[in-house]
């Protein structure tokens, strides 16, 4: 039960190196599985996500080594998949890291077959996983989910035309990654547009994979009868950008963030302009200059290219910090704002709907003890606790080392005063 420990008031300055995309590294470990040769992934995060990823593949047979290289230190990891043991998810495993979903594709084309305890909703919503099951029944498999799993079975998998209700993200790359050895072509129409999805299409075609479209609304797989091993190198990670530009902002500091992809964080960028951050943008670069007061501003989170429901929790603690009211509506998960109820421990005034949380910001928030519930509700608590008043303590920080590498050295380096304390 470790905490994060900030004083804040801090004005942080300096530069902050941002980390390989959480979101692009999972899905892409799962894609090893699809070939006997080995896979080396550069960039690769130091999170907690990963290390459950790592149990999976290792528990399905697969032998991973990682390394480092370069000035910097960047992580790699080696995956070969030659002789796969395995073809289960436990129960524990799926209640870590309820995205392991993403095996099921692999393990399905791969191996023909996949057992996974079945996920929950957890504490940002309902969570269904109904689209995915219905794409892979589409391609052919048969489908069991009883006494809590859920099982696939398939002799051969057809490639169809599948078009999703909503376009998710895990439900497409999903899909993608059982249709690469089907036969014939796959559409998948309302295809999730996020940059993941293209890192994953990226991977994909490195293994000799034929897949299409990624980025736009329709995705095309043509089956192939074999991959090979592939070297990639993950996207950054546009949340982690984004929640830095945010502890930049809330602090009036002057930050600039490297080894980023200004693009992919286009719509976080344009939102926080208007709430009067000033940004400026290179190739690979953010710069954060101190500005001087934030604006109230209203934010609808979308699939993307809109705002992102990943960042929704950080531009609540920041419009704590502007004057005024400020809406903000989340469209994506159904109970997405329980770090409103903690933010209000810390002065906050948020009224909060089903959708629909209204912030009415002073300027200021004070410190407090607060209890992260989910990984970026717990960001947005530390970006809360940076530009408080006082000491704030983040309880249950676990939840952040999932998705974000050495947090709290990354703020230290631009001079936060932020502690982690054990027990
Ligand atoms: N949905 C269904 N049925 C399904 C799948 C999704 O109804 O079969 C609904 C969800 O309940 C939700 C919406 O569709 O209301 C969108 O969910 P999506 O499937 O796109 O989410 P996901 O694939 O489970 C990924 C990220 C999340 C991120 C969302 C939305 C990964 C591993 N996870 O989840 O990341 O919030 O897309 O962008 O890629 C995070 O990093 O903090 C995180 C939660």
């Amino acid at each position: 039960m470790s905490s994060f420990v900030i004083q804040g008031g801090r004005r942080l300055e300096g530069q902050i190196r941002v980390s390989g995309a959480k979101n692009s590294i999972l899905p892409i470990m799962a894609a090893s599985l699809l070939t006997r040769g080995e896979c080396v992934i550069r960039s690769t995060p130091d999170l907690d996500d990963v290390a459950t990823m790592v149990r999976i593949l290792t528990n399905l047979g697969a032998k991973i080594r990682f390394g480092s290289e370069g000035d910097g230190g960047r992580r790699y990891i080696r995956i070969t998949a030659d002789v796969l043991t395995g073809y289960e998810i436990s129960a524990e495993l799926m209640g870590d890291m309820r995205s392991s979903i993403v095996v099921m594709g692999p393990l399905l084309s791969r191996l023909g077959k996949f057992r996974v305890s079945k996920p929950g909703g957890c504490s940002i919503g309902s969570r269904p996983i109904n689209f995915h099951i219905r794409g892979l029944e589409m391609l052919g498999a048969r489908i069991r989910d009883e006494h809590g799993y859920i099982d696939g079975e398939a002799g051969s998998l057809v490639g169809r035309d599948i078009h999703l209700d909503f376009p998710s993200v895990t439900a497409t790359e999903n899909i993608m990654m059982a249709a690469v050895y089907a036969e014939g072509p796959t559409v998948i129409r309302n295809a999730a547009r996020e940059p993941e999805v293209v890192d994953l299409q990226n991977f994909l075609n490195g293994m000799g994979a034929r897949v299409a479209g990624a980025g736009l609304d329709t995705v095309r797989i043509t089956g192939t009868k074999t991959l090979h091993g592939v070297e990639h190198t993950v996207i950054p990670d546009r949340i982690e950008t984004g929640t830095y530009i945010a502890a930049a902002a809330i602090t009036g500091g002057d930050v600039v963030l490297t080894d980023t992809t200004p693009e992919h964080a286009d719509a976080v960028i344009a939102k926080f302009r208007e709430a009067g951050v000033a940004i400026e943008t290179g190739r690979d670069f953010i710069r954060v200059r101190p500005q001087t007061a934030l604006r109230s501003t209203d934010f609808k989170t979308m699939p993307y290219p809109g705002f992102p429901t990943d960042m929704q929790p950080q531009a609540m603690a920041m419009m704590c910090f502007a004057r005024g009211t400020s809406l903000i509506t989340e469209n994506i998960f159904d109970k997405r704002f329980a770090h409103a109820d903690e933010l209000l421990r810390m002065g906050a005034a948020i009224e909060v709907g089903s959708r629909l949380a209204v912030v009415r910001g002073s300027g200021r928030l004070s410190g407090a003890r607060v209890r992260a519930t989910d990984l970026r509700a717990g960001a947005a608590l530390v970006l809360a606790g940076l530009g408080a008043q006082g000491t704030t303590t983040v309880e249950g920080i676990g939840h952040i080392e999932r998705g974000y590498e050495n947090m709290e050295g990354k703020l230290r380096g631009v001079g936060a005063d932020i502690e982690r304390v054990e027990g």
